[in-house]
């Protein structure tokens, strides 16, 4: 089966990327999920799983976190199935996880277009989309239509025109309207793109988010037992001391486990021409800061709350480093615009690789090695 993964992952980068990347990256990202939204009518994701089988040897990666039992370590990321329309197709192309969202409780449009760039020379991406999304009833509505075929998370995100003294609301009704669907549920106050969403790290405003937040936790624990984590996504542009902050409420509240990182405000050493635009910075050149909070995090929180890597993704060797640095489960977002959907599947033959290097039988054995040398 080698040899189809190969042709596969060629025939994405040879053919069918220099057609996507001839189009405008928002239009053919709409397109390329309602083409796959509509192929799931015919039961495509049992097609896409004979050319992404499982790769041999995968419950060396099996990883047991937060209650849930993940095929493999390596997820979708936020943003990129907003309205959970193929989170089945992109489960069956061989990812752990994926993450719906972010859903905001109201629909609303986002910013003005043009607002995702491409920077090819950088393998990056610029967006600044301003959660674009239908809302938490279209998102629903589909998970409950088509039952999820793995784990499924939802990211949560406040309505730009509600202010953030009023934010906990919103993700108080969020969490409400999720609780008997989502797999877990992210709260998200680290997108550069809602006007001073990220103020909402800072220690009394996320003291008091966290509080009215998991008060209605308790509240719905009681009325509808079951197990739902809730994780927090954090932003990568945190000084040392807003992050020793930020752990210090974190450790205040049951959180299941924190995302690392979100997109950056950073542009260090760009050569594409995009460089200037405005938004949050993703891919190749997030990857080593991502790393380094993730790292940070371990550090502080001494392997305590689990830690899903995220941030420049796009290999083995990447998605490596990221576990070596202390992370239990990782997320692509860019990498796969670049790479194609056959990421997954490559980077757990990658990992399994490098832990047949290192003389590891397990992932688990692996997270966080770097501390220990
Ligand atoms: C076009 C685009 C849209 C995104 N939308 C969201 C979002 O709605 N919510 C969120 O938490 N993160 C969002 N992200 C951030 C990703 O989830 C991820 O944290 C970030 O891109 C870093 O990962 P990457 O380098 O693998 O892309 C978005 C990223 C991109 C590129």
């Amino acid at each position: 089966m080698n040899g189809c993964h190969a042709l596969t992952d060629k025939a994405y980068q040879r053919l069918i990327r220099p057609f996507l990347f001839r189009q405008d990256p928002e239009e053919i990202h709409e397109l390329t999920l309602n083409w796959l939204e509509q192929a799931e009518r015919f039961g495509s994701p049992h097609l896409y799983k004979l050319f992404y089988p499982p790769v041999p040897d995968l419950h060396r990666l099996k990883i047991e976190c937060f209650g849930l039992e993940f095929p493999n370590p390596v997820g979708i990321a936020a943003g990129l199935d907003k309205n959970a329309k193929v989170y089945n197709s992109l489960l069956s192309f061989g990812f752990g996880f994926v993450e719906c969202g972010t859903i905001t409780p109201r629909p609303q449009p986002g910013n003005e277009r043009p607002r995702i760039f491409r920077l090819l020379e950088d393998e990056a991406l610029i967006n600044r989309l301003g959660f674009n999304n239908q809302g938490q009833d279209a998102l629903l509505q589909r998970l409950h239509q088509r039952p999820k075929q793995g784990i499924v998370g939802i990211n949560l995100g406040k309505n730009k025109d509600t202010p953030n003294e009023k934010a906990a609301e919103d993700y108080q009704r969020l969490l409400t309207a999720v609780w008997h669907t989502a797999s877990y549920v992210v709260v998200n106050i680290s997108s550069p793109n809602t006007p001073n969403l990220r103020e909402l790290q800072e220690k009394t405003a996320l003291q008091r988010l966290l509080d009215s937040l998991f008060q209605t936790a308790q509240e719905l624990q009681l009325q509808h037992p079951r197990q739902l984590p809730i994780l927090l996504k954090i932003a990568p542009d945190l000084s040392d001391e807003a992050l020793r902050d930020l752990l210090e409420v974190v450790h205040q509240f049951p959180l299941a486990g924190l995302i690392a990182t979100n997109t950056t405000l950073e542009r260090n050493q760009l050569r594409s021409s995009h460089a200037h635009q405005t938004g949050g910075l993703s891919g190749r050149p997030l990857h080593t800061l991502s790393t380094q909070i993730l790292s940070k995090l371990y550090r502080e929180l001494q392997g305590k709350l689990p830690l899903i890597g995220v941030g420049g993704i796009k290999d083995g060797k990447s998605a490596y480093d990221k576990i070596k640095a202390g992370a239990t489960l990782l997320q692509v977002y860019t990498g796969l615009v670049y790479q194609g959907p056959g990421l997954a599947n490559q980077i757990c033959r990658e990992l399994l690789t490098h832990l047949d290097k290192d003389g590891y039988a397990h992932l688990s054995d692996a997270i966080g090695a770097d501390h220990r040398s």
